[in-house]
């Protein structure tokens, strides 16, 4: 049931905390805070090359994936959606790393992925929320989300879930590169350990998000901004307003915007943008000066450290904890999941079942 929520979306935004909680549980050591994966079939040390890919929500964490892997682990990331990394055939040395991402394990766009870089001798290693699926007995290993089943057909939890694994692995080959001492790994297992407490808190700002879901209802197009890993949040929050309440919005990285979009700003088009303090805060807040400039609203997610600074532009802010560089597009994920779901129900439409959507799609 949805025990007492109004629709099983917002329970399961509200598993937020506990998803992370349990997945870190699976991966993390308690006695010796070090991230533990299932035994590998293959050296994360010496793989040349990771190839990402997965549809949807899906693809959106694998991008924040990419930003971990390459800057964390210095390994190497090619990354595009199933339906189209099949066709595009990359050159790929055999002994490279297939990373497909899937919470229904049977994406028929994914599998077919999957499929096809198996045949070229690359290792499959996939992140599934569901254990007994297609893909999980078609992949060299698994590492399970532990997010629990997902009912709403717009993806959630599984969402932060993966993200979370995703983080996991980025530490586990991080180390095995050498690219992580001891030290780091204490420091961003710690910043994962302390993410669920932080996610619970997300939720005492639901007024701030139902006033910006007001803005955002009476809109007819929407533009998400974020710079580095904060893009693919941006993306996120776009897919999720499209899906559930059908208004159109778009996801640009933030210093993009100057190169097209800007011509579509005035006030009819609010900018959503997520903006917590890390080291691409000014750069980003530069773009939305330039934004707020040209007539834009802006509605900014940002973060303890970031809120004075960005509430003399904002029309409306949301104030989140301030949390690890490393770890804020997982917290910051969960706001822009909030705002879509307040603007669906503002416009009363079938959350939980959007029009012409599957929550797992069969066909390719
Ligand atoms: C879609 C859903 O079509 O499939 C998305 O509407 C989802 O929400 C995508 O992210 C991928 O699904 P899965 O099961 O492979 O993660």
């Amino acid at each position: 049931g949805k025990d007492g929520y109004r629709h099983y979306m917002e329970k399961e935004l509200h598993e937020h905390p506990l998803v992370i909680g349990q997945t870190l549980q699976r991966m993390i050591d308690p006695a010796t805070r070090k991230v533990v994966l299932p035994d590998l079939p293959f050296d994360l040390a010496t793989v040349p090359r990771a190839v990402i890919t997965a549809c949807g929500s899906a693809f959106y964490a694998g991008m924040v994936g990419r930003y971990w892997l390459e800057e964390i682990a210095r390994l190497p990331v090619d990354i595009d959606v199933a339906s189209e990394m099949r066709y595009r055939d990359p050159p790929l040395s055999a002994g490279s790393l297939g990373l497909l991402i899937s919470q229904s394990g049977e994406t028929a766009d994914t599998l077919a992925a999957l499929r096809s870089l198996r045949e070229k001798a690359i290792h499959i290693l996939s992140v599934l929320n569901v254990e007994h699926s297609t893909m999980a007995r078609e992949s060299d290993v698994m590492l399970g989300t532990v997010a629990g089943p997902e009912i709403s057909v717009a993806s959630t939890k599984a969402f932060t879930a993966q993200l979370t694994v995703l983080a996991c692995l980025t530490i586990a080959t991080a180390r095995a590169r050498g690219t992580l001492d001891p030290i780091g790994e204490e420091e961003l297992v710690a910043a994962l350990m302390d993410l669920p407490s932080r996610a619970a808190e997300v939720f005492n700002q639901g007024n701030a998000i139902r006033q910006m879901a007001t803005i955002v209802a009476e809109a007819r197009d929407v533009l998400y901004l974020g710079r580095g890993s904060m893009f693919p949040v941006a993306m996120e929050g776009a897919l999720k307003l499209k899906e559930i309440s059908y208004i159109h919005a778009e996801a640009y990285a933030a210093g993009e915007m100057k190169h097209g979009p800007i011509s579509l700003i005035d006030r009819t088009v609010p900018i959503v943008a997520s903006v917590p303090s890390t080291p691409l805060f000014d750069k980003t807040l530069s773009n939305l000066q330039e934004a707020k400039a040209r007539g834009g609203r802006l509605l900014v997610f940002t973060d303890t450290q970031g809120a004075d600074r960005v509430s003399a532009i904002a029309e409306q802010i949301v104030v989140l904890p301030r949390v690890h560089d490393f770890v804020a597009p997982i917290l910051q994920t969960i706001p822009v999941q909030m705002l879509a779901y307040e603007v669906a129900v503002l416009k009363g439409t079938d959350v939980d079942q959007p029009r012409n959507l599957a929550k797992s799609v069969t066909v390719e």
